[in-house]
């Protein structure tokens, strides 16, 4: 056979350290060889924990979070879906429970990326690690199966880069018929202080703030301040504009949260009371040391037909804070 045409040998990896992958007791751990890491547990796919190269937390996750799959995660980034909130009546989805069971069910790990096919080029073939996690209607508990009866599969892709975490999931309806979604990636974010960051890019965006009876208002703060408790629906926003929270020392961008596919934003923060009163929350304060920034398709329903795909996610670009 002549081999002459053969390719070059390829050699990468054969000296370039390499991101390691390791899976043990229903959670998955990656690191790159430049010291970020990422943890992501089975139960929900929930993203419990990412570090820059310095060791800095970039995710809140509550001290009382449960992680032994007996409630979701309060903390890190549960996936919301296929329902929003407390499910509305008379809706395929009335069954469910708040947020839907993608936080509450067990997924699979589908595998890594390797590092070579994310590179683009190939001396930086060490730069970013992807894990791919699935659910489909089989996978879920008998009372899920009877509450939300589609075949579907869902495919939730983690890529950890050395300055950013990317999560994307891709909604498969394997149905004879169409079904309604909505999603959303409550995404913990880590801070030092409420008090002294900001929220960015929301200026002149219609909401509904989730406290004042879902009424509907107009955001008019070109830096939204968080003095209480919070919770809104920012709606029909330019994913590719991202929403940043500041530092107002220096008005630093702690993070840079870009979508694709996500139109909503919503912004939470329990506050006192609220906080006291979550079972799973705590201590008492660290509402001062989170804010949820979730990106999501959340204001309405989305149709997807028998036999189509969606797909939606978020960048959250970090630095050291
Ligand atoms: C937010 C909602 O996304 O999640 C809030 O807008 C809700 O209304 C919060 O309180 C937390 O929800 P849960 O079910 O995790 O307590």
């Amino acid at each position: 056979m002549d081999r002459s045409k053969k390719p070059s040998a390829i050699g990468v990896g054969a000296n370039i350290p390499q991101p390691t992958v390791s899976i043990e007791q229903g959670r998955v751990e990656a690191s790159l060889p430049s010291g970020q890491s990422v943890t992501v547990l089975l139960y929900g796919a929930t993203v419990t924990s990412w570090k820059l190269a310095n060791g800095e937390e970039q995710l809140f996750l509550s001290q009382k979070a449960h992680l032994d799959g007996s409630k979701p995660v309060r903390g890190g980034i549960p996936v919301v879906f296929p329902v929003f909130g407390p499910p509305p009546k008379d809706h395929a989805t009335s069954a469910l429970p708040q947020h839907g069971f993608a936080r509450n069910s067990t997924w699979e790990f589908l595998g890594k990326s390797s590092s070579e096919s994310l590179g683009k080029d190939k001396e930086k073939a060490d730069d970013a690690v992807k894990l791919d996690f699935g659910l489909s209607h089989s996978m879920l508990s008998e009372e899920f199966k009877k509450a939300w009866p589609y075949e579907f599969g869902l495919v939730y892709s983690v890529t950890l880069s050395k300055d950013s975490l990317t999560t994307t999931l891709q909604v498969q309806n394997k149905d004879a018929k169409a079904f309604e979604f909505q999603v959303l990636l409550h995404s913990y974010l880590n801070i030092k202080d409420i008090s002294a960051i900001r929220i960015k890019n929301l200026q002149s965006k219609a909401y509904i703030d989730k406290t004042q009876n879902a009424s509907e208002h107009v955001e008019s703060s070109s830096a939204v301040e968080i003095t209480g408790e919070t919770d809104r629906v920012y709606k029909g926003l330019d994913p590719k504009i991202p929403i940043e929270v500041v530092s107002t020392q220096g008005d630093k961008a702690l993070f840079s949260i870009t979508r694709e596919a996500l139109n909503d934003v919503v912004v939470w923060n329990p506050w006192i009371e609220k906080a006291k009163g979550m079972s799973d929350f705590g201590p008492d304060d660290a509402y001062k040391n989170m804010i949820c920034v979730e990106a999501g398709s959340v204001a309405a329903f989305q149709t997807l037909d028998a036999g189509d795909t969606w797909e939606g996610g978020q960048t959250i670009r970090a630095s050291s804070q």
